[in-house]
């Protein structure tokens, strides 16, 4: 085995894809695999599936799928040096000097992360040891201890055009690299501090990266929060601040805030499970990440007509991924942190066990702007409950909530119900209609990476899957199956490919495993056979119809020996004479 190979061996060996994949997602013992849902498409039920046996994953839904190198690729937005690098870091390898060459993206990257880290240390030492004192003095005033300031690594920008970029410049990054971090600007060819006159909040990945700051005025002029721009290390749309608290925050439930300073305020009267969007509203992708930690949210929204509109967009989005939602119900403040000010911990702790169930919320929301003692509002308001009321997955909540709005609205609950029902038929077939629509979009028939021909070839590829799954299943039967379809008559060249492989180990060894595969597929492509094993596993599939998948393929093209080249002949010869 070549040395770089070893090495990855070692490190795929010492990261089982389950244990890194479990550390992501919740995963479901499925047999000797997992199921889970995907961590790379919204959706309520687990189409994802982990091959311990070869180490891969697979979603059916989308039709991702690797190994443990390309799952930290993806899950962590990584190039494959820095998923290598990270799994050697967790498993405690050595990287050995020839592996270590960084991509320059990669190395862009890093140098970011150096700054970043770099600007935070000088903002928070500026805060307690500079002559303007005035960062420190607000952050007292809002009631912010020494211990939070700490915990967040919070800071200070002076009031300076320099103050940054002078100490980055002197510790030997360029002008250009400053404004690649966005911590300055240029202009006239002259570069500036980005943030000025601002208390400082360092954003933390999951990984403990400083990726951005946060950094608000200390008064009432506008921009209030100026937020690092789009950076090759900073998404806003795919983190969340304080997400590297409360990821291990022992608790299966998360507060989500509107701002930084809810959030600090929440974490620093005991939660360490609370989490704020960076400056935009949710995002599916956000809704995504917290579904892997979480499996309630409540939110925790200003009390304001924006938050309010903002909670029925989130709820949304947390229930295309399967999230538990509650609203917190607040008054006599405007966010979380004035009503812990105003009112203490322990009637914060209060309104968090009796926050308001998603329905509920919703359902009062429908009332809005209705005059309820006119038949017309009536009616829109059941035109609009109906909404709500079909929008709910379980059958038996569904049940009490129409109960509860047929007397609410002076309606017979038959007619409601039925009136519902009908609702949930059209929803569903234009789920289902959908989600055929997602998966034609996703995978095979648009395009298909591993096996580009399928898509020209469908019926063919379908046939093609057939036989290898029946040589997957039956393994001893591999003389039959070669027997009756020799390796040319397939026609896309990837299950060509597999096909062959497989007959050739079969042929050498005494039990074969798909695990012997490895070393001649790419970890995508291993995903992909273990696919055609599981997709097909509930089928059961008999030699006659191994049979009839040959002559889908003998169909599709004229017999193979009359277009065998000669190479392709000698080949033919020569794994005959082997037998
Ligand atoms: P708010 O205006 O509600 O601020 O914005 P806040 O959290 O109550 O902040 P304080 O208490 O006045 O300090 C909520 C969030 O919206 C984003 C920030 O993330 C902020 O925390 N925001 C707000 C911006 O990004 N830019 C702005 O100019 C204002
Ligand atoms: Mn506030």
């Amino acid at each position: 085995m070549p040395r770089d190979d070893e090495f990855l061996y070692t490190l795929r060996n010492a990261n089982p894809i389950e244990t890194v994949m479990g550390s992501y997602v919740n995963l479901i013992r499925r047999g000797r695999n997992y199921v889970c849902s995907c961590p790379f498409h919204s959706e309520k039920t687990p189409s994802c599936t982990v091959f311990t046996e070869t180490q891969s994953f697979y979603c059916f839904g989308c039709g991702a799928g690797g190994d443990v190198i390309t799952f930290t690729m993806k899950i962590e937005n990584l190039d494959f040096m820095e998923a290598v690098k990270l799994l050697a870091q967790r498993s405690g390898i050595e990287v050995p000097e020839r592996n270590n060459r960084d991509s320059s993206y990669a190395k862009r990257k890093t140098r970011i992360y150096e700054m970043n880290r770099i600007a935070a240390n000088l903002y928070y030492t500026n805060l307690f040891k500079g002559s303007d004192k005035s960062g420190l003095k607000y952050f007292a005033d809002r009631k912010l201890t020494p211990q939070t300031i700490k915990k967040y690594g919070l800071g200070y920008a002076p009031d300076s055009w320099n103050f940054l970029t002078d100490h980055l410049k002197s510790k030997g990054y360029t002008d250009d690299e400053i404004a690649d971090a966005w911590l300055g600007g240029q202009k006239n060819g002259r570069t500036f501090d980005m943030f000025r006159k601002r208390v400082m909040f360092p954003i933390v990945d999951m990984r403990g990266n400083i990726i951005g700051f946060g950094g608000r005025v200390l008064d009432d002029s506008k921009p209030k929060y100026l937020n690092t721009g789009a950076t090759p290390v900073f998404d806003k749309g795919s983190n969340l601040f304080s997400m590297n608290f409360a990821k291990n925050a022992n608790t299966k439930r998360l507060i989500l805030c509107e701002g930084y300073m809810d959030v600090i305020a929440v974490n620093q009267a005991g939660f360490d499970n609370v989490v704020a969007t960076l400056g935009t509203a949710i995002t599916p992708d956000q809704a995504r990440l917290i579904s892997h930690y979480a499996e309630e949210v409540i939110i925790a929204y200003d009390s304001d007509g924006a938050g309010q509109k903002a909670t029925q967009k989130a709820i949304n989005h947390f229930a295309d991924v399967g999230l538990q939602t509650k609203i917190i119900h607040m008054e006599g403040a405007k966010d979380p942190d004035e009503y812990i000010k105003k009112f203490g911990v322990n009637r914060f702790r209060l309104l968090l066990d009796g926050s308001d169930d998603a329905i509920d919320f919703m359902l009062d929301k429908c009332e809005d702007g209705l005059d309820l003692s006119s038949e017309m509002g009536r009616v829109e308001l059941l035109k609009r409950t109906s909404k709500v009321l079909a929008g709910i997955e379980s059958a038996l909540e569904r049940e009490v909530y129409i109960s509860r709005t047929s007397k609410k609205c002076d309606i017979p609950v038959q007619v409601l119900k039925s009136h519902i029902d009908d609702m949930l038929k059209k929803n569903r077939y234009s789920a289902k209609k959908n989600e055929w629509r997602n998966i034609k979009a996703n995978t095979n028939f648009v395009r298909d990476d591993v096996n580009p021909e399928a898509v020209n070839h469908r019926k063919e590829a379908r046939a093609e899957e057939m036989i290898i799954y029946y040589l997957l299943k039956r393994p001893q039967e591999w003389e039959d199956v070669e027997k009756a379809i020799p390796p040319d008559s397939f026609v896309t060249p990837f299950h060509k490919k597999v096909y062959s492989a497989l007959l050739d180990k079969m042929r050498d060894a005494d039990k074969f495993t798909i695990l012997m595969l490895n070393g001649e597929f790419t970890q995508e492509e291993m995903g992909r056979i273990s696919g055609i094993a599981a997709k097909n596993n509930d089928l059961p599939i008999t030699f006659e119809g191994v049979l009839d998948c040959a002559e889908v393929l003998k169909k599709s093209k004229p017999t193979p020996s009359e277009t065998l080249s000669d190479d392709e002949l000698m080949s033919k010869f020569r794994s005959k004479n082997k037998k």
